[in-house]
């Protein structure tokens, strides 16, 4: 299994993305792919499916300490009692005691973030999770968040592939010595349908899809693939068999564009969305 360490987590480079996944299907999925040899599951409160995931991984027979779970805590429950709150109640769904990686799962500019991040750094010296972090946190805000926390975030959790480009906010995250984790990182299915990384493919005998995933763990950054179908799990994770050159490296790095982001979201008291 590859793994990456930031400020002591240590944290699987492939983990599957659980979000839209729902019900049996999610509970069907998750097992296969712990069953597969995944060890990094993403979740939050917000999936609705911390349950499933909870009982996908007693099912699987995997051991709870050989699986890193990531959960988020939604920006409506930022406030310190209510972030407490939040994550006993992901736990719960979960029927876990700890939670290997909380993120916060959007910023929220109605709460001051020094007092989420005290409330977070609590939740984390109580014993309920061993790593924190953040999630959609720009420059600006890693800075400030890196400054008010008295514990360490150990990572940024992005929207990141091909076609966006997220050089400066890795930077910053690099910067702090905190990992990316990459969402969307075969842009939420594009990644099949594109003409160079297909191409780049056929040399290596791989599909787009996982040229998108090598670009990036070839970067030292994690990734999360969500897939409902079994026939995908196992593709999505065979991508440390093979490197890509510089040149390839430089000529997917030149996919990005503008218009490339495909998850723009800005909290604001509204209803339920990731
Ligand atoms: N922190 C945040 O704000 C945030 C935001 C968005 C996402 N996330 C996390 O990141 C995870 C991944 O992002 P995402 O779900 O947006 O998108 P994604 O993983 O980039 O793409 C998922 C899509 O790709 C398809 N797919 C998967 N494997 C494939 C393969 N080998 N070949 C062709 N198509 C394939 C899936 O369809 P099939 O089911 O048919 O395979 C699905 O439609 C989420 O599930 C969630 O855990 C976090």
């Amino acid at each position: 299994m590859h793994v990456i360490e930031a400020k002591g987590a240590h944290i699987p480079l492939v983990g599957l993305g659980t979000w839209e996944l729902r019900g049996r299907v999610c509970a069907r999925v998750v097992e296969q792919a712990l069953r597969l040899g995944y060890r990094h599951v993403d979740t939050a409160e917000m999936y609705d499916n911390e349950r499933e995931v909870g009982e996908a991984l007693r099912a699987s027979g995997v051991k709870r300490d050989d699986v890193f779970l990531t959960t988020k805590i939604w920006p409506s429950h930022f406030a310190p009692h209510e972030l407490e709150r939040a994550a006993k109640g992901s736990l719960a769904r979960l029927r876990l005691s700890e939670i290997d990686l909380l993120l916060l799962h959007w910023p929220n500019p109605q709460i001051p973030l020094a007092e989420t991040l005290g409330a977070l750094c609590k939740v984390k010296q109580s014993g309920l999770a061993r790593h924190i972090g953040v999630s959609n946190f720009t420059v600006a805000l890693i800075e400030q968040a890196v400054r008010l926390a008295s514990e360490p975030l150990v990572c940024n959790q992005i929207e990141m592939h091909p076609f966006l480009d997220q050089s400066k906010v890795t930077a910053a995250c690099r910067a702090h010595g905190m990992a990316v984790i990459a969402y969307s990182p075969i842009a939420r299915g594009g990644a099949q349908r594109d003409a160079v990384l297909a191409r780049i493919g056929a040399a290596h005998r791989k599909s787009a899809t996982q040229i998108s995933l090598r670009w990036l763990v070839q970067q030292g950054i994690v990734v999360i693939p969500r897939t409902g179908r079994i026939e995908h799990l196992s593709e999505n994770c065979a991508i440390f068999d093979f490197e890509l050159s510089d040149a390839e490296m430089a000529e997917i790095h030149s996919l990005a564009h503008r218009d490339g982001r495909l998850v723009d979201y800005a909290y604001s008291g509204s209803p339920k969305w990731d």
